[in-house]
């Protein structure tokens, strides 16, 4: 399991143990709610994930939504990349391409946007401003954009990291036009790497253009 709190997550065919008829739910509970308006979206729909990571989320949403997934990754092993949009099971499809986030085009905006796990990279408020500039003008006006990051509410005490304040983040989404519509955070206790065990307080929402 990782920061993001989520399995690793194969093809749907891996996943066919959980159930005929369900859907499956290969990652946590917070992970699919918010995850969940880019997939209520109409198949065929355009959705980003930026900083996809290995792309697991990228890959169910195409499969389970049919839907255009793009998730995109800076560090995204070349070996990993897809070069170009991949049919995948149930008519969507999922492109893997190494890029950064801030370089994305604007010209054909998205349905949804993710940036699941990515904002505690940004390294600076003015990174945040920047990353949540980008991800508002690569959504269309009625798109849901989703986000989960680690805040500063608990301190990191093992290493130097920007952490983006919750008051940071919403209030450069408020002056972008958006307002959440769910928002909720949650703790994890974990060691990895190498760490010492420590803290996180993840914050997860769902946001959408006011005006
Ligand atoms: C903690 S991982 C989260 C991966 C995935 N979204 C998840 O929830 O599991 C953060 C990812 O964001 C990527 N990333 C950071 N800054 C980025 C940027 N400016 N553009 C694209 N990807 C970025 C990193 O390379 C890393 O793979």
């Amino acid at each position: 399991m990782d920061l993001a709190g989520h399995i690793a997550v194969g093809r749907t065919g891996e996943l066919g143990a959980l159930g005929s008829g369900r859907l499956p739910k290969p990652f946590n509970d917070h992970m699919h709610r918010v995850i969940e308006p880019a997939l209520a979206l109409p198949a065929g729909s355009a959705i980003l994930d930026a900083g996809c990571g290995a792309g697991g989320v990228a890959r169910w949403l195409a499969e389970q939504g049919a839907h255009h997934v793009l998730g995109a990754d800076v560090e995204l092993p070349l070996s990993a990349a897809t070069g170009g949009p991949v049919p995948v099971h149930g008519g969507g499809t999922v492109e893997l391409r190494r890029c950064d986030l801030l370089d994305l085009s604007t010209d054909r905006p998205y349905d949804a946007v993710l940036l699941l796990g990515v904002l505690h990279y940004a390294g600076s408020a003015e990174g945040v401003h920047r990353m949540l500039g980008a991800a508002d003008r690569l959504a269309v006006p009625g798109a849901p954009l989703a986000l989960s990051w680690i805040c500063d509410e608990i301190t990191l005490t093992y290493e130097e990291a920007f952490l983006p304040g919750r008051e940071l983040v919403l209030g450069t989404l408020a002056a972008l036009g958006r307002e959440p519509v769910d928002l909720w955070a949650r703790d994890v206790r974990h060691a990895h790497g190498g760490s010492p065990e420590h803290e996180h307080r993840i914050v997860y929402g769902v946001w959408r253009r006011a005006r």
